[in-house]
């Protein structure tokens, strides 16, 4: 019998609902919340008054675009095995509103909860797409929030052997667009002027950190001293290289560590995951590492690589198989340890 698994995703600012079927993702959905815009930052308690009004029609839309030729939705509802939802990290207010309904409807269809790892996700939705890595791979995984290497061992054995110890990635990003007088979230904003400008006309200091770990706020810094001592008007002048320069310090941090990563383990399958794997730099740089290093990169299609329920959704159906289900008295947690 087929696995049909109903995931959902509240953990920051987009609501989300995926039904994948032994591990193939037939519908994802997703709805951004555009309230946070006017703030410069997510607002959690707008967040999780937007997941109140959209997570009933979201995860009927989930359904309806799985299973167009079921007419009603108390039928589809019936072909799930099993109810998954995000347990952790992220804003605990939105991740409530996910936990709440993804219990409520596990009980009211009496069929099983799954409790899955927003981080792990992000690694295993990696293997949604037809060319995947195999085991043992592995992933850097750059988002706002977090930075990581992590050794996927198999689908419930993943390590983290390298981390952020200040500012994740997209941070990096986001406070340098600030300095640039960009709007938020300011990183697709530096990867678009970016590709107009010379990604070696500035020069930024490069952090030196043991191990597999990173450090972006030195980047930042040195990115205020530099902008302290120009004239007025020198960031508008140079905005392109500018731009460019911060991007490809920060891919050059990243892609530094990841080599480093390939070498202690000898993996050489190195996937990339969160949001700020959506960056063309990095992209062009996991494609040129490929060359350079013999790697063999695996890069997702973006709507796999920002917050969304698909990769809850094969993360789970991987839990299912090891018989890893929740109660219905598992709570969200906003900063969770890594099982
Ligand atoms: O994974 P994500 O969608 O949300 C979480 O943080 O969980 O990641 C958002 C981050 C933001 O910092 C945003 O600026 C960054 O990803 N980002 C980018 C790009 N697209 C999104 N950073 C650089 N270049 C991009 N094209
Ligand atoms: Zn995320």
């Amino acid at each position: 019998m087929p696995v049909t698994i109903l995931a959902i995703e509240s953990s920051c600012d987009e609501t989300s609902a995926s039904v994948c079927v032994d591990g193939a993702i037939l519908s994802n959905f997703i709805a951004n919340q555009t309230v946070h815009e006017t703030f410069g930052g997510v607002v959690p308690e707008l967040a999780s008054r937007a997941h109140m009004q959209n997570i009933v029609p979201v995860v009927d839309t989930a359904l309806q675009k799985a299973f167009p030729e079921i007419p009603t939705s108390a039928e589809r509802l019936q072909k799930l095995d099993a109810i998954a939802f995000t347990q952790a990290p992220g804003l605990i207010g939105s991740l409530l509103v996910g936990a709440q309904f993804a219990k409520s409807l596990a009980l009211s269809l009496q069929k099983p909860l799954i409790a899955v790892h927003h981080m792990q996700a992000h690694v295993l939705a990696n293997l949604i797409p037809e060319h995947r890595p195999s085991f043992p791979f592995l992933c850097l995984t750059v988002s706002g929030g977090h930075t990581q290497i992590v050794l996927a061992n198999s689908p419930t054995n993943l390590q983290i052997i390298g981390e952020t110890i200040d500012d994740a990635a997209g941070e990096a990003f986001d406070k340098s667009a600030k300095l640039l007088g960009l709007p938020y979230p300011g990183g697709p904003l530096i990867d678009k002027y970016a590709k107009e400008g010379n990604p070696l006309a500035f020069k930024f200091a490069e952090p030196q950190i043991p191990e597999l770990n990173f450090s972006f706020s030195g980047l930042k810094t040195s990115i205020l001293y530099f902008l302290q001592k120009q004239e007025p008007g020198f960031i508008e002048a140079n905005l392109n290289d500018l731009c460019a320069s911060v991007q490809h310090a920060i891919v050059t941090i990243l892609i530094k560590k990841l080599q480093k990563a390939v070498v202690q383990t000898g993996v050489k399958q190195v996937c990339i995951a969160g949001g700020v794997s959506a960056n063309s730099g990095l992209r062009n740089a996991l494609v040129e590492a490929d060359k350079k290093y013999k790697w063999e990169p695996f890069v997702p299609p973006f709507e796999y690589c920002t917050d969304n329920a698909g990769m809850i959704a094969i993360t789970a159906y991987y839990q299912y198989l090891a018989g890893q289900f929740t109660s219905l008295d598992a709570s969200p947690s906003a900063r969770a340890v890594w099982a």
